[in-house]
This record gives structure tokens, C-alpha cells and sequence, in this order.
């Protein structure tokens, strides 16, 4: 089956769920319960969870996906789940149950399940990505991309194909700064003028409608009312932001394709 039917909206979620390194170090096949306990955990787990952690246990009502959840990812039967629904975590909101070790395994079974799926899918999308055309991903990193007016393949680029994989390159380019495994996020900067008195510079700490705060170069945090002063933010990921509106498909793919062999 050919890249095209990975749609862009599937490959842009790809990227940016990406995934804590516990995940990618178990992006293998791991065994799944029998249907039958898969089904029971399944029913179980409608109705003493599902409210707070999602029916499919991807996430919902104030509770975490346990699909990505490390625990689960690390459960093996239940050995840790079990434990831990003991005594819950009363004061964050998950309430302890007391269920039977067999309950417990349909539970983690039907969890173990879920993960498997979505892992299973995503090993399909990670075959997938490197499938463009490299020359073509340089020409639009040198050209229509405007990437080499920031970066250089022999520069900050050199060897990042040794440092990522392909989802996770993928994961970097399209989020520069909001990915993990990479470096810290760049702060943004800003300059507030004031109606009355000198504009000042600094880190951006904080702006809504009503409000901005920075903090200056002598490390001093600085708030104003934004009816009286104008703002001007210097974000270093704009250029990132922009292009996420104008890559097709394609530019993705030939992208990729052509940073992988930045090794
Ligand atoms: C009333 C809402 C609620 C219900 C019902 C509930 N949970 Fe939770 N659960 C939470 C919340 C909130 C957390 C996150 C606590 C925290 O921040 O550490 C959590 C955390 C967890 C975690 C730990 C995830 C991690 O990686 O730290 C597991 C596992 C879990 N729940 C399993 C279950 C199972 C299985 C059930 C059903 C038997 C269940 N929960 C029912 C709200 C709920
Ligand atoms: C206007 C400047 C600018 C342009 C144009 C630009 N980038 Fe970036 N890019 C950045 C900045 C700033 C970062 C964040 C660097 C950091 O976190 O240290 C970044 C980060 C990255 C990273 C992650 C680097 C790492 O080590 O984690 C990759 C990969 C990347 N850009 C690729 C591209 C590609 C491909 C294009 C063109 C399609 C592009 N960039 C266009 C400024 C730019």
C-alpha cells in the first residue's frame, strides 16, 4: 500500500502524539490477551472507568490515556495495575477498587489490547513516512521551503538523522520546540511600548487580551495593561507556524525523505 493513503491530517497528529520514550522502546508486537478477557476487561472497564478515562481509555473526563499511560505500557497481567488501583490516587481523583486479581488481568488485558492496536498502526505509519523523493525534498528545502535561509545541512542540520528517527524528525520539523527528546523550547521575545515612556524589550512570560509581561534585560518582570501600551512578539518558531499551513502531502513526504539522509 503506497504512502498517499496516509492522509496529512493523520501524519501531522502522528507527529505531534509523539509518543514518551517508554512507547517507542515498546513499539513491538507484545502478546494480547484472549478475546474473551479482552471483552470481560472491556465490559469492565465501561463501566467502572471509562467515564473519567475514556471508553476506548484514550483519555476523557479528567483522566489520562492509559493507551500511553508508562504503567500500562510496563503492566504485564495486571502486576502493576493491580497494586495500584489498591490505593489509587484519591487526592488527584482516581479512586481505589478493590477487584479480584482476575478482574484486574481483564482490565489490564483490555488496556494491553488498545495500546496494541494503536501501536500496531503506528508501526504501519512509521513504514510509511520515508517514502517521498529526496532530490526533490532538497529542492524544496533550498528553494519554495525557504529552510537553508536558517538552516544548513552541513551546519545545525548536520548528523540529525543520527539523533532522531523518522517520526521523530518528522515530529521535530513540523514542532520545532513543542517535541520531546529535543532541545528546550526557544523563549519568544517582546517589545512593549507604552503609551507613555520608552518601549522595553525582553522574554515574553506571559500575554492575553488584557495583559503582557516580560522580563527585561536586568532579569526584571515587567507587566502592562495592553490598552496602554502595543506589543510586538518575536516568536522563533513563526517561520515553523507558517509553513505548517503550506506543506502538501507530498512536501512532507519529499522532506523527510530528504532528512533522513542528514546522518
Ligand atoms: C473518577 C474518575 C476516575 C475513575 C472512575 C477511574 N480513574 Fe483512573 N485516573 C483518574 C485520574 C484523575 C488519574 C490521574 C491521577 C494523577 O494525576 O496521577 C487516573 C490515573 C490512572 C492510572 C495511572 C496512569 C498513569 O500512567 O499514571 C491508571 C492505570 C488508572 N487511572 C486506571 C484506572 C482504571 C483501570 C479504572 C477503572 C477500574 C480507573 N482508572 C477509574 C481518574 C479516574
Ligand atoms: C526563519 C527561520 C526558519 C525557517 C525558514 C525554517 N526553520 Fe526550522 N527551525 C527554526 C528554529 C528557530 C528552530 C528551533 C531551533 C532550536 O530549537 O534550537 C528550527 C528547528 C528545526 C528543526 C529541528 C532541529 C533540531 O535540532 O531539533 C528542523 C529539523 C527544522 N527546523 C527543519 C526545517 C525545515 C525542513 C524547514 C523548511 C521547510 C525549516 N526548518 C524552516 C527556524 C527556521
Amino acid at each position: 500500500m503506497s504512502l498517499r493513503t496516509v492522509s496529512r491530517a493523520a501524519l501531522l497528529a502522528l507527529a505531534f502524539n509523539a509518543w514518551p520514550e517508554a512507547a517507542r522502546a515498546q513499539l513491538i508486537s507484545r502478546p494480547v490477551p484472549p478475546e474473551d478477557v479482552v471483552e470481560r476487561g472491556r465490559a469492565a472497564f465501561t463501566v467502572s472507568c471509562g467515564f473519567c478515562h475514556g471508553i476506548d481509555a484514550r483519555g476523557g473526563e479528567g483522566g489520562p490515556d492509559l493507551v500511553r499511560s508508562e504503567m500500562m505500557l510496563n503492566d504485564e497481567g495486571g502486576d502493576l495495575l493491580g497494586p495500584f488501583l489498591q490505593v489509587g490516587r484519591p487526592d488527584l481523583g482516581m479512586p481505589p477498587f478493590q477487584l479480584s486479581e482476575a478482574e484486574v488481568a481483564e482490565l489490564a488485558g483490555f488496556v494491553r489490547a488498545q495500546s496494541q492496536a494503536v501501536i500496531n498502526r503506528r508501526l504501519y505509519v512509521i513504514q510509511n513516512v520515508v517514502t517521498g523523493d529526496a532530490a526533490r525534498g532538497r529542492a524544496y528545502f533550498n528553494g519554495e521551503g525557504g529552510c537553508n535561509g536558517c538552516h544548513s545541512p552541513a551546519g545545525d542540520l548536520a548528523g540529525i538523522a543520527s539523533r532522531f528517527d523518522p517520526p521523530g524528525l518528522l515530529n521535530r520539523f513540523l514542532y520545532p520546540g513543542r517535541g520531546r527528546g529535543g532541545s528546550q523550547p526557544l523563549s519568544r521575545r517582546a517589545t512593549v511600548t507604552p503609551a507613555a515612556g520608552p518601549a522595553v524589550s525582553g522574554t515574553l512570560e506571559y500575554l492575553d487580551d488584557f495583559s503582557v509581561a516580560i522580563r527585561d534585560a536586568n532579569g526584571d518582570y515587567r507587566s502592562f495593561s495592553r490598552d496602554a501600551a502595543s506589543v510586538e512578539v518575536d516568536d522563533p518558531y513563526a517561520a515553523h507556524v507558517d509553513l505548517l499551513g503550506r506543506y502538501t502531502d507530498d512536501d512532507i513526504h519529499d522532506l523527510i525523505t530528504y532528512l533522513v539522509t542528514l546522518e
